[in-house]
């Protein structure tokens, strides 16, 4: 049985946020409950035998001792998100971990083989230029299955504008470096693209990873990505993941010879984390109307980036009637510097608490200390 929440959690958890803003200006908070329980619901697809968090996605330590907890394993993309395992997990991770570096130095793979840890390859390149690095040893290949999606172009992995895997119209190249080199390939890869919200997607990457595995006889494992979509507003509804676990069941009856693998980032850790921040100003200019906060796109790039939009809320005055548009600014020397536009928010006042919904996936981690301002503190409740 998949729990379900009717309420977002930081609306119950109102009074223990305030609590938290009265001592800090700005700061991310993650709600560890909401992450077991999006771990737990993943891991209960029967279709599916392994979740691998993508570690990029916020490697905050008490982030991932939770999803370790909860039986996670770990999709990392470089030596760094390694190490962090590693320094997070005292009973050592690496038989957890697939390692997917991406246009990395041949160091890097010398690394991933010799550290022991399953690595996949995702460009002809490195097989072609240091073959010696790959003999005997096992490898995932990624491949590119040419059919996906995302929330925005900068996050589309397939197509020849996407740097991503190895091209279906290559696939007889890559039979014949991995006979020269010695190598076996015993998992097919793929990450199409991130928040998508169609649960065929995974179902139609597995029907494409399917015709190459067919090539390599000691294939069991079709890992088919991350990119599992969160709804951006409380009232869409949330990723349908009874209809993926049916289509997947379906291929699994299929070709029960292959393991099916998912990589999910964003749809584990997204929801559990806001951003709190304090109402600094208010302006009017022209037709708009200017609230500013205390931290800007230098903690949160993700809606300069991306044009993502976040729930925005007056956490001080949530009771309070919504009365005006404004736009959300923070303090960084750039017209981008907004967190949402034509927001309807209560009239506010300077030191209200202002918090920003669903940044667990790809917020502090983006973050930086452009114009030398502070990076929020991480907070774990
Ligand atoms: C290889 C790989 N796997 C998994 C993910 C996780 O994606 P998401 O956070 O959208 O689930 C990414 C994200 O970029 C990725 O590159």
């Amino acid at each position: 049985m998949r729990e379900t929440e009717n309420e977002a959690w930081w609306l119950r958890k109102r009074e223990e946020l305030l609590e938290i803003a009265d001592q800090n200006l700005n700061a991310y908070v993650y709600d560890l409950a909401s992450i077991e329980r999006a771990v737990k619901n993943m891991l209960s697809l029967e279709s599916v035998s392994r979740v691998l968090y993508a570690v990029k996605a916020n490697f905050n330590a008490d982030v991932l001792r939770t999803l370790a907890h909860a039986g996670a394993d770990f999709d990392c993309v470089s030596p760094g998100e390694v190490d962090r395992l590693r320094d997070v997990l005292p009973d050592r991770a690496d038989g957890r971990v697939l390692f997917t570096p991406n246009f990395a130095p041949r160091d890097e793979y010398e690394w991933g083989f010799n550290e022991g840890l399953r690595v996949t390859l995702d460009n002809l390149y490195p097989l072609k230029a240091w073959p010696e690095l790959f003999a005997g040893q096992e490898i995932f290949v990624r491949i590119d299955p040419n059919k996906g999606g995302g929330h925005h172009e900068h996050v589309v992995t397939v197509g020849a504008q996407s740097k991503f895997g190895v091209s279906l119209d290559e696939i007889d190249e890559l039979e014949r470096l991995v006979k020269a080199a010695n190598t076996k390939v015993i998992g097919i890869h793929a990450h199409s693209g991130s928040g998508i919200l169609d649960p065929g997607n995974w179902h139609s990457v597995a029907m494409e990873l399917l015709q190459v595995a067919t090539r390599f006889p000691d294939v069991n494992v079709l890992d088919l990505g991350g990119g599992i979509g969160v709804p951006a507003q409380r009232d869409d509804p949330v990723f349908d993941l009874d209809s993926l676990d049916s289509l997947l069941v379906d291929f699994r009856k299929s070709h029960p010879q292959y393991k099916l693998w998912l990589e999910p980032g964003r749809y584990l850790v997204s929801g559990a984390g806001v951003l709190l921040t304090h109402v600094t100003q208010l302006k009017g200019k022209g037709d708009m109307r200017y609230l500013g906060v205390s931290t800007g796109i230098n903690s949160l790039i993700r809606p300069a980036l991306y044009g993502a939009w976040h729930e925005i809320v007056n956490l001080s005055r949530i009771d309070e009637p919504a009365t005006e548009s404004v736009t959300v600014v923070g303090p960084i020397c750039e017209t981008g510097d907004k967190l949402g536009s034509d927001r309807t928010f209560p009239n506010s006042e300077e030191n209200d608490v202002v918090l920003i919904a669903n940044v667990g996936a790809y917020g502090h981690v983006m973050s930086s200390r452009y114009n030398l301002r502070d990076i929020p503190p991480e907070i774990t409740i």
